[in-house]
């Protein structure tokens, strides 16, 4: 059992909220962070108890902040506890997070967990993070549920939404207008999904650029190609944005130019 559940399960303090699988996510990608000087905001404080954790996992250099809507939550504060009361559907109040807390290391996303709230703070809290931190939304089984407005593959879900953040990812690759490299892009590094969870890891990007190190074992294929290998290619090239278009799977292209310069 890892630290943060033992933690958990133990706890005596102020009332937590969690599912028990989070835990393991959670040192998976925070535990790099312990006893540093950081910055950790959790949106949806409720009864206090994960600040408190927070508070006792990542020891006494750690900034905390929670933000809620409910203004009880502000009797949590303590010593490097502080709570930010307002709304995660608000972008003024969110614009007015970072002024608070400056640059954030890991953001967690508690709060009331509909479509809108996760894709808002997202939105606007991404940018407020780190170079190198961790952005991570949990309960996002939300976006199969219709009473926070989801639904599977529905539009707008927070699910949905972050799936296509994965093409971002790749978008150094694209060569379709369609996909273009963005902020994300160049600030994301990872992008995980777990049950329930969503983790997103920054790190400032630059376009990759493959490399080859070691020694060849037999000759490599001359690089010029000849007419027909040219031909092939091209052909091949305009082949697969025709089946693209018609939304059809695309042709291996290697492949067939293997085959057809040994025809
Ligand atoms: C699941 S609880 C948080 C649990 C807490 N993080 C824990 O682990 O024990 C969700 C919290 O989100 C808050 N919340 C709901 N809607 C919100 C909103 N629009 N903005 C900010 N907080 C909100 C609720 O008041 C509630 O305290």
């Amino acid at each position: 059992m890892s630290e943060l559940e033992q933690y958990f399960e133990a706890n005596q303090q102020r009332l937590m909220h969690k599912y028990p699988h989070y835990f393991d996510i959670y040192e998976r990608y925070f535990s790099s962070y312990r006893n540093k000087k950081i910055t950790i905001v959790e949106i949806g404080v409720s009864h206090g108890g994960s600040l408190q954790m927070w508070k006792w996992y990542f020891g006494n250099q750690a900034t905390i902040w929670g933000i809620d809507i409910d203004p009880r939550c502000k009797m949590m504060e303590e010593e490097n506890v502080h709570v930010l009361i307002g709304s995660q559907e608000d972008p003024d109040f969110l614009k007015q997070v970072y002024e608070k807390t400056g640059p954030i290391d890991i953001l967690i996303d508690d709060g009331g967990h509909t479509q809108k709230q996760q894709k808002l703070s997202f939105d606007i809290l991404f940018d407020c993070i780190r170079p190198t931190g961790v952005y991570l939304c949990e309960d996002t089984h939300t976006s199969y549920q219709n009473v926070y407005g989801g639904g599977h593959k529905r539009k707008g879900s927070f699910t949905e939404y972050a799936k296509n953040l994965i093409d971002q990812v790749n978008a150094y690759h694209s060569e379709q207008a369609s996909l273009q490299v963005n902020r994300f892009a160049q600030t994301a590094n990872t992008i995980h999904f777990y049950d329930s969870v969503v983790v997103i890891e920054k790190k400032e990007r630059q376009p990759p650029a493959p490399k080859m190190t070691g020694i060849p074992s037999f000759p490599s294929k001359p690089e010029k190609k000849t007419f027909f290998e040219k031909l092939t290619l091209h052909f091949l090239v305009r082949t697969n944005k025709l089946l693209q278009k018609l939304h059809l799977p695309g042709y291996h292209i290697n492949r067939m130019i293997e085959l057809s310069s040994k025809s």
